[in-house]
């Protein structure tokens, strides 16, 4: 097993609250009877990659969908660059510096890639509505940005030469990329990955190994959902592991890879699936 962080251990007990950009602080969210988060603090610190991971519905995806404004959370708060964006709009948050993909592609299948790119960013469009019915200079140049900025992340994820192809028409492994290069089109402080390597090939999860480290430069923190332990304990700086709606552990991916909770997390819920056949989800909050 790979682990990434042995080499920054150091760095990271010099690590303070200055260097964290999200946090959540008591975070609650619930759906009707069943709290899907818990009362969660988590810290994602500026620059690095961190993972969120944990077994089927532990809600992990639901702290995505706060944090990136789809949901209201119930309780506690979410801290961007140190401000409250919890209750934001998506839109708003966008704008604030925070893009994200999808556990499921969001692609628009028949517009071409660069079409997809460029539709992602009209939250940084700033030319208003009346210039775009005059078709004024302004706008003109907004669009040509817009294409450029497009261009560029297209070919920073090596798709160019599917440029003028429909998104449906290219493989799925391309198609993940072209999210992430939508999402980068966006200009984000933190970028936001919900799975991005299940359906991947080997060669293809590589590639994208490859690519999340490549494009991790000081102005880019890196907060991801991966399943794959590989891919976690290759990639992050810092796991934080969360079952039932809680967090149960957090560290360097060596200390989660030795952590007997987490461990136990994960193989006891199969166990349980299968003996019981049925599971009534998280104790209340
Ligand atoms: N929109 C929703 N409505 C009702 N229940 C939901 C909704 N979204 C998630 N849940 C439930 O919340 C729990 C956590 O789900 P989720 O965050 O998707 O888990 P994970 O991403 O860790 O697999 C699950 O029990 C799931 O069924
Ligand atoms: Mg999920």
């Amino acid at each position: 097993m790979e682990f990434r962080t042995e080499k920054k251990r150091s760095e990271r007990m010099k690590r303070n609250d200055n260097g964290i950009l999200l946090r959540t602080d008591q975070l609650t969210k619930s759906f009707g009877g069943l709290t899907a988060v818990c009362r969660l603090n988590l810290r994602v610190h500026r620059g690095e990659i961190s993972c969120l991971i944990g077994p089927n519905g532990a809600g992990k995806t639901t702290v995505f969908n706060v944090v990136t404004g789809i949901y209201r959370p119930d309780g506690g708060d979410v801290l961007f660059n140190g401000e409250s964006i919890s209750g934001k709009k998506p839109h708003q948050i966008v704008s604030k510096g925070i893009a994200r993909t999808f556990q499921n592609i969001r692609l628009f299948s028949n517009m071409t890639c660069l079409e997809n790119i460029m539709a992602g960013q009209h939250c940084r469009a700033s030319a208003g509505v009346w210039s775009s019915v005059f078709g004024t200079s302004r706008q003109k140049e907004e669009e040509k940005r817009i294409r450029d900025v497009a261009e560029s992340r297209l070919r920073l994820v090596g798709l160019w030469k599917f440029k003028d192809e429909p998104a449906k028409n290219i493989a799925y492994g391309s198609q993940r990329m072209l999210e992430i290069a939508r999402a980068l089109a966006t200009q984000p402080k933190l970028l936001v990955l919900d799975e991005p390597s299940s359906g991947l090939n080997d060669r293809e999860t590589e590639d994208l190994i490859d690519f999340l480290k490549s494009v991790l430069k000081e102005d880019l923190t890196i907060f991801i959902i991966e399943h794959d332990m590989k891919v976690v304990m290759e990639i992050s700086d810092w796991v934080t592991v969360m079952d039932e709606g809680r967090k149960i552990a957090e560290g360097t991916p060596e200390e989660i890879y030795n952590n007997p909770v987490v461990i136990e997390a994960y193989l006891g819920k199969e166990e349980f699936s299968e003996e019981e056949g049925s599971y009534d989800g998280p104790a209340p909050c």
